[in-house]
């Protein structure tokens, strides 16, 4: 049988990272971009990372990066690429006027049965996708950076998104070796970008008010909550910090709600306050590219052992 077809229209950091997943479950891969040497640049380097992959042992999936990599084709013309997919992962910038430009070009195209899914970080689907004539068929699969190693995908419906195309979504991207889950509604933010922003409020409100150290806050994650949020969720966490969820909350919630009425508003993100902390993360990690691209080579590093122990660990 001959492996199933995904097109990624768009070749920059997220298309690149979606054809190596992929390519590791053995689907066939067409990569669409406007520019050629945009592909090119892709495809020498999805190359050089697989291959580096391969030989520090973190290549995913079971064919090897030469067999991955002739899964793999560039394309200019979008209708060759979507020609023959059964699953279109939309990777351009992130501007809804050219996102609306490409899903109504897609939807001349497409037949009834593929699904046009866009990576959008949080444009909502009612923006992107009414009004078109294939809109049954389109979702968003919001992924995490870098989904080769971070599997979360959030799957956000249009209200008038079919069930079928959520499910079949779910299927192909638990296929894919990723980790889907299903918003049953859109919202802003989708849901990991309104825990994120939450973090992130609180985190500024901490270091602005003096109350820690831009450092100190990091370890507060990295070395503190981090830990066990790598492996279980805030709720299971709650769970298991006392004798089940009501235990916890008959225990604890005078304690929680006392505490969640001292944060104030939402940060201004600007000022003083982000002057502090740009300097501390600045001495920490300087602002040239060398030293920030060297961090987060090191990031994904991490994230690569991560995955991996978290696969060993797996218990559920
Ligand atoms: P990028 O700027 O690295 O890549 C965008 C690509 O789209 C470029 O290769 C560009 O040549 C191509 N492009 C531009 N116009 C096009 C067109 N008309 N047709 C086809 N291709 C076109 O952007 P990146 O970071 O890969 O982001 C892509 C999407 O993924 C965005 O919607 C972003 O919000 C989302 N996303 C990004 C994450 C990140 O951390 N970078 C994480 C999760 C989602």
């Amino acid at each position: 049988m001959e492996p199933a077809r995904v097109a990624i229209v768009g070749s920059g950091l997220i298309g690149r990272s979606w054809a190596m997943v992929f390519a590791a479950a053995g689907f066939e891969v067409k990569l669409y971009d406007i520019v050629q040497q945009q592909i090119t640049g892709a495809l020498e380097s999805i190359r050089k990372q697989m291959k580096e992959l391969e030989e520090s042992g973190f290549l995913k999936g079971a064919l090897s990066a030469e067999k991955q990599l002739a899964l793999i084709s560039g394309c200019t013309d979008l209708k060759a690429a979507v020609e023959g997919a059964a699953f279109i992962q939309e990777c351009t910038p992130e501007n809804l006027e050219l996102k609306k430009k490409i899903f109504g070009q897609l939807d001349l195209i497409v037949d009834d049965n593929v699904i046009l899914s866009s990576s959008t970080s949080c444009l909502l689907p009612t923006k992107l996708f009414t009004g078109l004539k294939h809109v049954k068929q389109c979702v968003v699969s919001h992924p995490v950076n870098p989904p080769y190693f971070v599997p979360l995908v959030e799957i956000v419906p249009h209200p008038e998104t079919d069930p079928s195309t959520i499910e079949k979504t779910y299927a192909l991207m638990k296929k894919a070796g990723q980790s889907p889950v299903k918003l049953n509604k859109e919202i802003e933010g989708f849901v990991l970008n309104r825990l994120q922003y939450a973090v992130i409020s609180e985190a500024w409100r901490l270091v602005g008010e003096g109350v820690v150290s831009s450092t100190d806050l990091d370890l507060v994650m990295s070395d503190g909550l981090g830990m066990r949020y790598a492996f279980i969720g805030p709720l299971e966490t709650m769970h298991l910090n006392a004798e089940g969820i009501s235990n916890y909350c008959e225990r604890y919630h005078e304690g929680m709600r006392l505490v969640l009425n001292t944060f104030g508003p939402v940060p201004e993100f600007s000022g003083e306050i982000e002057q502090k902390i740009n300097q501390a993360m600045s001495e920490k990690i300087p602002v040239v590219p060398q030293q920030l691209d060297a961090r987060r080579e090191w990031r994904d590093e991490c994230l690569a052992h991560l995955a991996k122990l978290k696969k060993q660990m797996k218990s559920d």
